[in-house]
């Protein structure tokens, strides 16, 4: 009986629904109060302002992954298409065209392409936005996605540079062979032998620019991140004791971004205890925690499609021992160095420079180093990185600037055969907190998650026995 079942169910899956006569499936579009759709258009004639009239800007939505048959990883727009569009799905894309393209008797400079709706599809996925409902982005022209690549074959002519983002996983339909093609394929195959004169660049250096300066609705998305991803923070700090396993934290505080409604997570959450919180990336999280461990969480919500980027470690049994304390301190002290260096006009590596500062000179003091090269082994990374639709954002690497985002996150990684004593051995600490850059000082928008050892032991006394 289960296996009749069985098979019914997957006949079911694999055969095309039919449908009665007359349903329609209505779209509506996922965000509410988000991005204003003026805006997106906004930075589109920003971008369009800073490139020749013998250029074409070509972005492509990212593709969809498959995982196996007919299920498909969870979908992610790329960003660069998002900032540009406010498109949330695949198979579109946007041209930019600085000088104007002529079409069907009218000049335009931005042509949006989408796929036509389908009802027996819809009745799968629910409805997506299709060649009508795309008209509320505010693009000059929609056309459908088929059309493309002959759109973009026909209108190279005269241009000198294409400039293309949404690599390397875009692909462009090929209606006649009803497949798609990447898109790198496609400059080798067809564009670079039909223009051979044209330069294809994949590097946008002003969009670059433009993502690294937050508007105020930004702004107010990334606070909204934020602040979820605080809230799961302190739910894993609460609801820690020794045995609990890496994954049940990581549960909790994937729970409450969920919870905080959060679409997703910006990263794959790290939560890692004892030697694990010393692994900069681990994300494997089946550990289960021991009395004494730290553990370093570094989690981030992502709330329409902008990301937090948090690091807080804490003491698995409520209380920080005294070597902890020590080291922890140190990367407390580095940590509010840094921020302090988070001025409009510093270069960018002021916060990381003052971090490892603070950081050379309490190691030597303890005598855990000798040496400035040394310090490397115990903190090997970078301390800032800009923040916003993607954890790493896209920035200029210049000055610091007002309205951009960066991460402040230095620390001490001590894993088991380092050369030093053994009572240092598996201790992994970060704090990581997100600073708003403004023309009055650094604005740390995650300060009210507890930071110093004394706040984070009261927050763990909380925990609900
Ligand atoms: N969560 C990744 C990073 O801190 O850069
Ligand atoms: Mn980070
Ligand atoms: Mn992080």
């Amino acid at each position: 009986m289960k296996n009749v079942l069985l098979i019914l169910l997957c006949t079911c899956l694999t055969t095309a629904l039919a449908q009665p006569p007359g349903i329609t499936y209505t779209y509506e579009y996922p965000y509410k109060n988000g991005i204003p759709f003026h805006r997106y258009k906004e930075r589109r004639t920003a971008l369009k302002q800073t490139h020749s009239p013998k250029s074409i800007i070509l972005s492509l939505s990212a593709d969809i992954r498959n995982r196996q048959n007919d299920v498909d990883h969870p979908y992610r727009q790329h960003s660069n298409f998002l900032y540009l569009t406010g498109m949330p799905y695949a198979k579109s894309a946007l041209i930019i065209a600085p000088g104007g393209i002529e079409h069907e008797g009218a000049i335009s400079h931005e042509f949006f392409f989408v796929q036509n709706r389908n009802t027996e599809k819809e009745a799968w996925e629910g409805a997506l936005m299709g060649i009508d409902e795309a008209a509320m982005l505010e693009i000059e022209r929609v056309l459908p996605y088929a059309d493309l690549r002959s759109f973009i074959m026909k209108n190279l002519k005269g241009i000198d540079t294409l400039f293309i983002t949404g690599l390397p996983t875009a692909s462009i339909p090929i209606p006649l062979a009803e497949k798609a093609m990447s898109i790198e394929k496609i400059i080798k195959d067809d564009i670079q032998s039909a223009y051979p004169e044209l330069y294809v660049k994949t590097t946008l250096p002003s969009l670059n620019a433009l993502r690294e300066i937050k508007d105020g609705d930004e702004l107010r998305l990334m606070k909204k991140a934020i602040e979820i991803s605080m809230e799961g923070h302190t739910l894993a700090m609460k609801e820690c004791y020794p045995g609990i396993t890496e994954y049940e934290l990581e549960a909790l505080m994937e729970f409450a971004f969920k919870k905080g409604g959060a679409e997703d997570i910006g990263y794959s959450s790290i939560m890692g205890s004892g030697y694990n919180a010393c692994i900069l990336h681990y994300t494997s999280n089946r550990k289960a925690t021991l009395h004494g461990d730290l553990v370093l969480a570094d989690c981030g919500a992502e709330y329409q499609n902008y990301t937090a980027d948090i690091t807080r470690t804490f003491p698995v049994s409520g209380t920080f021992t005294a070597d902890q304390k020590t080291l922890y301190n140190f990367v407390l002290e580095a940590a509010d160095s840094a921020i302090s260096e988070a001025k409009v006009g510093n270069p960018f590596r002021a916060p990381h420079n003052a971090a490892r500062k603070v950081l050379l000179k309490r190691m030597m003091e303890l005598g855990l180093i000798e040496k400035e090269e040394q310090l490397k082994w115990y903190f090997m990374h970078g301390t800032s990185h800009y923040l916003g639709l993607d954890v790493h954002d896209p920035g200029t690497m210049g000055t610091l600037k007002h309205g951009s985002i960066i991460t402040v996150e230095p620390g001490i990684y001590i894993p088991p055969g380092s050369p030093c004593d053994k009572r240092w051995w598996n201790i992994g600490i970060r704090i990581e907190d997100d600073i708003l850059i403004t023309q009055d000082g650094p604005v740390n928008l995650s300060a009210t998650l507890p930071r110093s050892t004394s706040a984070i032991e009261a927050l763990m006394k909380e925990k609900n026995k």
